[in-house]
């Protein structure tokens, strides 16, 4: 696929889970608890990248899923994931005052409403999954893992680690592999999640899907990387959040740990990682054009 046609697919499918967060999340009156429902849409329907869902999305393409059955969780996951940035730019957290190009939703809101409106977005995203457990007996048992996948990788011994570590590790000198365990629990989980969940919903079998898993936290690695180095390198008004963050949190990132030119060889030894497990994908019989492209597009992503 080329680079074109790659952004255009991109952009087709943030579109259209736009339009099913949307569905999902309808606005409510302020007798309803409105005022979270506001909020939470304020932060979900504002343009990220929707790139957990799309991947979700194409691997359960390569398994002729229908959209009928992966769309409530590729919506579920975008939500999770959005609960996530809500909560991690608190001020008891990250305190960032802009996200996705706007005032973060506790500067937008306040912080009482903020923090409804991420546990609001995490409630819905296990409503709309546990709803849409199907009739069919077989397809009911992979969604109930799709699900418990999902359910794992954003829980305590995934993104919750991950953002418990992120603070644990604030002013400290950490190591490599401190620094990787933290990476892969924040941000690769809910990647790797995308992938198993989508090839877990096609039936994929016990090696293929340790395959998928391999594949999404490689590529969680990458994606973090890559924004500890955005945090760098960008502007504001590209990247849709405050610059140079982190050193002035003194968080431990790929950049204090390895330092930029080190952290830009990692990132190519992980897509070349990359690319050999896409190859046994391959093997298995597997059209991986879509992840080749997200290969390339991930390290070069500018925000
Ligand atoms: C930001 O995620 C948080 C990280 C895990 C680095 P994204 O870069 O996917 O943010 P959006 O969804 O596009 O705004
Ligand atoms: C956050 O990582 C990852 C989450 C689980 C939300 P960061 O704190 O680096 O994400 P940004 O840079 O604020 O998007
Ligand atoms: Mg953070
Ligand atoms: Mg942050
Ligand atoms: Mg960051």
């Amino acid at each position: 696929m080329n680079k074109s046609d790659f952004e255009v697919l991109l952009t087709a499918q943030a579109d259209a889970i736009e339009d099913w967060l949307e569905y999902y999340l309808p606005d409510l009156s302020l007798e309803e608890g409105g005022s979270a429902t506001k909020a939470a849409r304020y932060s979900l329907l504002s343009g990220g990248k929707r790139i957990r869902p799309i991947m979700l999305i194409q691997t359960a393409l390569l398994y002729q899923v229908e959209e009928s059955v992966y769309r409530p969780y590729a919506s579920a996951l975008e939500m999770i994931h959005t609960y996530s940035l809500i909560h991690d730019d608190l001020p008891a957290m990250d305190d960032d005052d802009l996200r996705r190009g706007r005032p973060s939703c506790h500067r937008q809101f306040d912080e009482a409403t903020a923090i409804l409106a991420g546990d609001l977005l995490l409630n819905t995203a296990f409503e709309i999954m546990l709803q849409s457990l199907d009739l069919s007996p077989s397809t009911r048992d992979r969604q109930i893992q799709a699900a418990l996948t999902i359910a794992k990788s954003a829980g305590g011994q995934g993104m919750i680690a991950g953002q418990c570590l992120d603070l644990l590790y604030m002013q400290e000198e950490i190591t490599p592999s401190q620094l990787i365990k933290l990476q892969q629990k924040k941000t690769g989980e809910l990647l790797s999640a995308a992938v198993s969940a989508g090839a877990g919903l096609g039936g994929a079998e016990r090696e293929v899907l340790a395959l998928w898993r391999t594949l999404g936290l490689a590529l969680g690695q990458i994606f973090q990387m890559t924004d500890d180095m955005l945090d760098i390198t960008s502007v504001e008004e590209v990247l849709g959040k405050s610059i140079g963050k982190d050193a002035r949190d003194g968080k431990s990132t790929y950049v204090t740990v390895f330092g930029t030119e080190t952290t830009r060889t990692l990132i190519r030894q992980k897509t070349e990682e990359v690319s050999e497990i896409i190859g046994k994908l391959r093997r298995e019989g597997l059209d991986m054009d879509f992840f080749e492209s997200l290969n390339v597009y991930l390290p070069g992503r500018v925000k």
